[in-house]
């Protein structure tokens, strides 16, 4: 697998389920996370539980089938900036 070390995750529908599983896997691989979900408490607590893991993790309240939700969001964006990191590895487990 590539070197996933201080790269940056984006992560949809990370809030909960398989989603919140990505996120736990990339962290441990060393990225950092951004979780996006319409639960933004639930983006929120993983996201704290990612940082106590050592990696930087952003919660962004989003709805995805709304692209003006997703195009105001911009989190990858804001993650790259706020990192400084490399590309984004993005992940988008279908929602039901
Ligand atoms: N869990 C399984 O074993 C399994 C197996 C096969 C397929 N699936 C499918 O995979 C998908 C995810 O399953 P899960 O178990 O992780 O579900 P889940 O309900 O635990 O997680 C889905 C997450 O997506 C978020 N979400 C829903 N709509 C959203 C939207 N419009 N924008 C942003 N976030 C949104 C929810 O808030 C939630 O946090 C579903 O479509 C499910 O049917 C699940």
């Amino acid at each position: 697998m590539h070197d996933l070390n201080d790269r940056v995750a984006v992560v949809t529908g990370a809030a909960s389920g398989i989603g919140r599983g990505i996120a736990r896997a990339f962290a441990a691989k060393g990225c950092h996370v951004a979780v996006a979900d319409v639960d933004v408490a639930g983006a929120e607590e993983i996201a704290r539980e990612l940082e106590g893991r050592g990696v930087r993790s952003l919660a962004v309240q989003c709805d995805v089938t709304e692209l003006a939700a997703v195009e105001r969001a911009s989190f990858a964006t804001s993650v790259e900036a706020e990192t400084d990191s490399g590309p984004v590895v993005r992940t988008e487990p279908s929602l039901g």
